[in-house]
């Protein structure tokens, strides 16, 4: 079982049962503040989940790229990445568990699709907390199917709830699939939901039935919802029998390649083989991340800019402990995602250029900080030897891997070739306590589009005009390569080749406001995506042959193939006043702007 067969099995059975297949979204959120990029399949399904009609109707399907990188460091082990596929089945108000649950068993089962022997699934179940009862009639469904009760387990929230951590936006109760593979047991309190990697979860059945409030009630939705979330890298290691998911196809000649370019792989195999996957995990995130079709995130300080970098540095910090030395490797590696996905996903090919480019130029300036570390690293080393010190300070370990990129097991080799030892309890201590920090700062799920403030509807309306306008005043060359909306401001990237004139931005903002003022009603239709674009309608983004898409219009003035929300007329918008016009990469624009109350 490949991962290309796999998708094609699963988008064919869920059709099968009355399901419409709809286009994965991007990796890179639009208009949506609440996340840096999309986490899991439902994310770009929010405001479906929470009752507005979906174009395409009331079960879905669909296989959607996700990153999440709150377990980076667990990756190295033998499932956990920070990109994955996601084969997702939906039901928007439609059916709910005895379905879900059913259909989930008959396709993991059934010879004709996956034939997973039965005995080796297990099953979790939610609980129960609070008002929300355990979850009986999911346990009762799962008997029915064969699944004896030693192999079902209730579990709590942390387990087998998903939703908001903390935050408002829909959520419920789950069921989750995990696969024995035999290995002995870690302990007697060993269960699905354990990370020795004896049980692997593949597939997660939400019952999404709930909206958390902002004062931690959960209300019923408007409709009960089926949330499904697949991972094919894990789901296909299953099937193939194999020990991890970087022996799939999907890793193997990137694994090879790595494993070549190693000149001075450490000893200790263990560590070899965590430093080998690291680097392909984080290569493909990377060469997925600036291979997206909506485009516009390059490494940086920043939000969604910042992982990115964190990403591609964290790999060539592994290289260099392998001991590889070929400059550019991130780009030769690189080339082997694109090759082995083209066919999947054809965007990366088209971007292979700006994915090389990036690479890098990242590469090399990283680089340069890690020259720069080694020199710290030298005067620290040498200062505690003439004080007769044997030991480095877990801060001074914990400083070189935050500022300078060393990562822990490095800095032990080289302090061990100065015969010093490294306080590793001390530098656990310092990097959760900067864990704790960051989480705060890291926002993975937090429920969509649900919290979107009415600013930040009313800057992507804003958007639309901005865009409609440039296109007036520049040409039709104009092209979105990006858009990024926080509560504060608005900005767009577009191709043009030269710096706008204060006399162009002058007239962009006054079409805009010009189109604000005459409070031009915005209205949605549904159609297909050649008739979207038949009417003159933006699409920037692909759509499969004949998939129903939302036409926003605000007015005669603008339209645009949009998942929304906007505002209701332009009228809401107030002022519109560029602040900063400034090049983003060869031969692309990037303008930020706000919307202030009018005078
Ligand atoms: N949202 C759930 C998950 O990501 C199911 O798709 O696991």
């Amino acid at each position: 079982m490949t991962a290309d067969l796999l998708r094609e099995k699963y988008l064919r059975f869920f059709e099968s049962k009355g399901h419409k297949i709809i286009s994965g979204a991007s990796l890179i959120p639009e208009n949506d503040p609440t996340v840096l990029f999309t986490t899991a399949g439902m994310h770009p399904l929010v405001p479906y989940l929470l009752g507005e009609p979906h174009p395409a109707g009331r079960r879905l399907a669909n296989v959607q790229k996700c990153v999440r990188t709150g377990d980076i460091e667990a990756v190295g082990d033998t499932s956990h990445l920070t990109f994955f596929e996601m084969l997702g089945n939906w039901s928007l108000g439609d059916y709910f568990k005895k379905e879900a649950i059913t259909w989930s068993y008959e396709f993991l089962t059934s010879k004709e699709w996956l034939g997973f022997d039965p005995d080796l699934i297990s099953v979790t179940v939610f609980e129960g907390e609070g008002d929300i009862p355990r979850d009986e009639e999911s346990i009762a469904i799962w008997k029915s199917l064969g699944i004896p009760a030693e192999r079902i387990y209730a579990l709590p929230k942390e387990d087998n709830w998903w939703g908001p951590a903390g935050q408002t936006g829909p959520c419920g109760p789950d069921t989750e699939m995990f696969i024995d593979t035999l290995k002995p047991a870690c302990s007697p309190a060993c269960r699905p939901g354990c990370h020795c990697g004896k049980y692997i979860e593949i597939w997660n059945n939400v019952f999404m039935q709930y909206n958390k409030t902002a004062d931690g009630h959960y209300e019923p939705l408007k409709q009960a919802n089926v949330d499904t979330g697949m991972g094919v890298e894990r789901t296909i290691c299953m099937l193939q029998g194999v020990e991890s998911v970087f022996e799939t196809e999907l890793f193997a000649p990137l694994m090879e390649k790595i494993a070549a370019l190693a000149t001075t792989p450490p000893a200790d195999e263990e560590v070899m083989q965590r430093a080998q996957r690291i680097i392909a995990d984080h290569l493909r995130t990377a060469t997925f991340i600036l291979g997206d079709p909506k485009g516009g995130v390059k490494p940086g300080n920043l939000g969604a800019n910042y992982v990115l970098r964190r990403l591609i540095r964290r790999a060539v910090r592994y290289g260099k402990m392998l001991g590889i030395v070929e400059s550019g490797f991130t780009r030769i590696l690189s080339a082997i995602v694109i090759e082995n996905y083209k066919r999947a996903y054809p965007e990366l090919q088209e971007k292979s250029d700006l994915i090389f480019t990036e690479l890098t130029a990242e590469e090399e300036r990283f680089a340069k900080t890690l020259a720069a570390g080694q020199r710290e690293f030298d005067k620290v080393t040498s200062a505690l030897k003439q004080h007769g010190q044997s030991q480095l300070s877990g801060r001074t370990a914990f400083k070189l891997y935050d500022t300078y990129g060393f990562p822990l097991e490095m800095t032990i080799e080289l302090a061990a070739e100065q015969g010093l030892a490294v306080d590793r309890e001390g530098f656990e201590a310092a990097f959760k306590k900067h864990q704790e920090l960051s989480k705060q700062g890291d926002k993975t799920f937090k429920g969509g589009l649900a919290d979107a403030s009415e600013t930040t509807t009313r800057l992507h309306t804003a958007t639309h005009l901005l865009h409609a306008a440039l296109r007036q005043v520049l040409g039709d060359h104009v092209q979105q390569k990006g858009s990024n909306i926080t509560p504060e401001r608005l900005r767009f990237d577009f191709t043009h080749p030269e710096k706008m004139t204060p006399g162009q931005l002058a007239e962009v903002e006054r079409i805009v406001n010009e189109q604000i003022d005459r409070n031009l009603p915005v209205t949605m239709e549904t159609m297909t995506i050649e008739e979207a674009r038949a009417g003159g309608a933006i699409a920037l983004f692909s759509a499969k042959y004949g998939e129903q898409v939302k036409v926003y219009s605000a007015g005669d003035f603008s339209k645009e193939v949009c998942g929304g929300p906007h505002a209701k007329s332009t009228g809401e918008l107030g002022h519109f006043r560029i602040r900063k016009e400034e090049s983003s990469s060869a031969g692309v624009r990037r303008i930020r702007a706000v919307l202030e109350a009018k005078a």
